[in-house]
């Protein structure tokens, strides 16, 4: 059978790409150094797979069509299509059909029902914290796009939930595959609203407090504070499905710090899984 072999979050805005060079040295130090030891943690864990859970940023969806989960189970799936992504290495990056086909059978008979896509465009919410951790060897991707931007948006306790559903079907995925889970998104962040560009702090560091206190006080905080803390703020949902999977196992914070260059709590995490 296949094993969860660990879980980690790491945020994705896309001005730590754009604003890269211009972000004071310490600060470009300090993200790098986040992304790399996330990297590095992936790396020792030797993940054959990893399920990404990230918000899709309109590349595949629009208002016509946004489902609340999607799971890509495509043989391959497209790198992001932002023009400002290009220098990411890979145009194209493997899927795992068998896998992803599990874990959507699982969910059905479970009373989840996400949609499937069988090509999707993996954009900045997947490819900045792959690009920025410096994987040596990309493994599969299984992508989840969790529709974290626009409402309606799937309750915090489905998310989490979902992610217990997941630890779930890859234990009963029948090959010896290690699988890893990567959620990428958050933390405080505001975008296209009049607060645009403001970060709360304050939350940010009560929302990682909690991830080490009681999944009850942590849903119930984020359902009362995140209606007042930046839309982007509503992509912590992401972290909720790794935390869930995660089944109790210890948070740790890699780092946080706010970057106001790129207007976003930047916000680097995993979970204690056994070496
Ligand atoms: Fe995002």
């Amino acid at each position: 059978m296949a094993s969860l072999v660990g879980a980690y979050a790491a945020s994705h805005g896309p001005l730590l790409v754009r604003e890269w060079e211009a972000l004071p040295q310490d600060q470009k130090q300090r993200l790098q150094g986040a992304f790399e030891q996330l990297g590095q943690r992936i790396a020792a864990a030797r993940p054959d797979v990893l399920i990404v859970v990230s918000p899709d940023h309109w590349s595949n969806f629009f208002l016509d069509n946004v489902p609340a989960v999607c799971i890509g189970v495509g043989e391959t799936n497209d790198g992001p299509p932002e023009p400002w992504m290009k220098g990411f290495p890979h145009q194209e990056i493997p899927g795992h059909p068998a896998l992803a086909l599990h874990i959507v059978a699982e969910a059905m008979k479970q009373g989840f029902e996400p949609s499937v896509s069988h090509r999707l465009k993996l954009d900045h919410g997947v490819c900045i914290p792959l690009w920025r951790m410096g994987l040596e060897r990309l493994p599969r991707i299984v992508p989840m796009l969790l529709n974290s931007i626009e409402p309606p948006l799937p309750s915090l306790s489905r998310c989490v939930a979902w992610g217990r559903q997941l630890a779930s079907a890859v234990r009963s995925f029948p090959s010896e595959q290690r699988v890893a889970i990567l959620a990428t998104g958050g933390l405080s962040h505001s975008i296209g609203e009049p607060t645009m560009g403001a970060i709360y702090e304050d939350f940010d560091r009560e929302t990682i407090r909690l991830f080490s206190s009681s999944e009850r006080d942590l849903v119930s905080y984020l359902e009362e504070n995140l209606p007042t803390h930046g839309n982007g703020s509503e992509e912590v949902r992401n972290w909720l499905v790794a935390h869930g999977a995660a089944g109790g196992r210890g948070f740790e914070l890699v780092d946080y710090l706010p970057v106001p260059k790129v207007i976003v709590g930047c916000g680097f995490a995993a979970w204690r899984f056994a070496a």
